[in-house]
């Protein structure tokens, strides 16, 4: 078996649903006002998916299939397929098994990761690692996240922040000496219970009661989540770029997970990157791990072959971590 020295992003797409909730719509449902919500979070507006009993693995198919017409990959190729979500469309089966049926993949082994907003840069972790075994060619990583349905839109705190979307990532060998050069992954479970799901797991599984107490909702505790992603995710892109030698000037853009754009401009300060960090939360919200693959569909027209890129991110656990990479397409 021969093993590859370099894993690349060959491909990539990501799929919105058309329907907006604006902050203005906000401002109908719940106390609050466009002022507020920009000036504390950035967000100006979301997508949110439309439809009878469509969850997650609708957003992943079209964004798969978006792939395959932009790559031209023929679903039979895929060896892996990994779907990162915190909303998965049942607890079982994996929704990447969906996916697969849905799209054609028959010859993939199929799984869901949940990493909560890391989920996207622990897959590719993983997917770059499988690539370079020489084991598995193509590994696609669907991140699928319908976060409309966590959403309690009753609670001002948390229903100006989610949106739903999704992306599919095509990772291979390396053909041109551009790819992944760096993966750096951590978690902190000090601050575990900060961002919680709490019902319908084995703990506390779906009863009236539970439901009653609204704990098949989103809740968190936003200051102190707030100062640890600010700490993680600085963290992880302060690292890696340290121990690549990569300063500021060698890079073309800082792609960071987006949950608060308050929180993106601190770390971009803190690394001196204002000029290359990539913002789009204003206009999808909170999109958990599809956001940093968002970053990169935003920029791609602007990327070229070698372009340096360092991906952060930071999630419920606390799970975070940071990529450092060359554009490879
Ligand atoms: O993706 C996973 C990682 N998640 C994150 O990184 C989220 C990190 N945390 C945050 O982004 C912020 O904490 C939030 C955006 C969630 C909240 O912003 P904040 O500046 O921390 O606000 P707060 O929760 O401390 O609330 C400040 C005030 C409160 O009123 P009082 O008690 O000062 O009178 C809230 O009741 O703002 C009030 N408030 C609102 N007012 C208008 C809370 N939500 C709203 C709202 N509209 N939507």
């Amino acid at each position: 078996m021969q093993r590859p020295t370099l894993a690349a992003i060959k491909g990539i797409a990501t799929w919105l649903p058309e329907t907006k909730l604006t902050n203005s719509d906000l401002e109908k449902m719940v106390d609050t006002n466009d002022q507020w919500i920009k000036e504390r979070t950035g967000i100006e507006e979301r997508r949110i998916l439309k439809g009878k009993n469509l969850g997650s693995s609708y957003l992943g198919v079209q964004a798969f299939n978006a792939l395959k017409e932009k790559v031209g990959l023929e679903p039979m190729e895929v060896d892996v397929l990994i779907c990162t979500t915190v909303v998965p469309d049942y607890k079982f089966p994996p929704t990447a098994c969906l996916i697969a049926e849905e799209c054609g993949i028959k010859n993939a082994f199929c799984y869901d990761m949940n990493a909560t907003c890391t989920g996207f840069l622990y897959a590719l972790d993983i997917a770059n690692s499988y690539v370079l075994s020489g084991k598995y060619k193509k590994v696609v990583i669907v991140s699928a996240e319908k976060l409309s349905s966590m959403t309690n839109y009753n609670d001002r705190a948390s229903c100006i922040l989610f949106g739903d979307g999704a992306s599919a990532v095509l990772v291979e060998a390396s053909d041109n000496g551009f790819g992944i050069k760096d993966t750096l992954m951590r978690s902190e479970t000090s601050g575990a219970m900060d961002i919680l799901f709490k019902g319908g797991g084995s703990v506390y599984p779906a009863t009236v009661e539970n439901v009653e107490k609204n704990w098949h909702y989103f809740t968190q505790d936003g200051r102190a989540v707030f100062k640890q992603a600010v700490l993680g995710m600085e963290g992880v892109a302060r690292d890696i770029m340290e121990r690549n030698n990569v300063t500021k000037d060698d890079l073309k853009f800082v792609m960071p997970h987006q949950a608060n754009k308050r929180i993106i401009d601190t770390i971009a300060k803190r690394l001196g990157v204002e000029d290359k960090v990539v913002t789009i939360i204003q206009k999808i919200g909170n999109l958990s791990s599809v956001t940093v693959p968002l970053c990169i569909t935003e920029k791609e027209d602007e990327l070229q072959k070698g372009d340096k890129l360092v991906l952060c991110a930071f999630g419920s656990g606390y799970t975070m971590g940071a990529v450092y990479m060359d554009w490879a397409i």
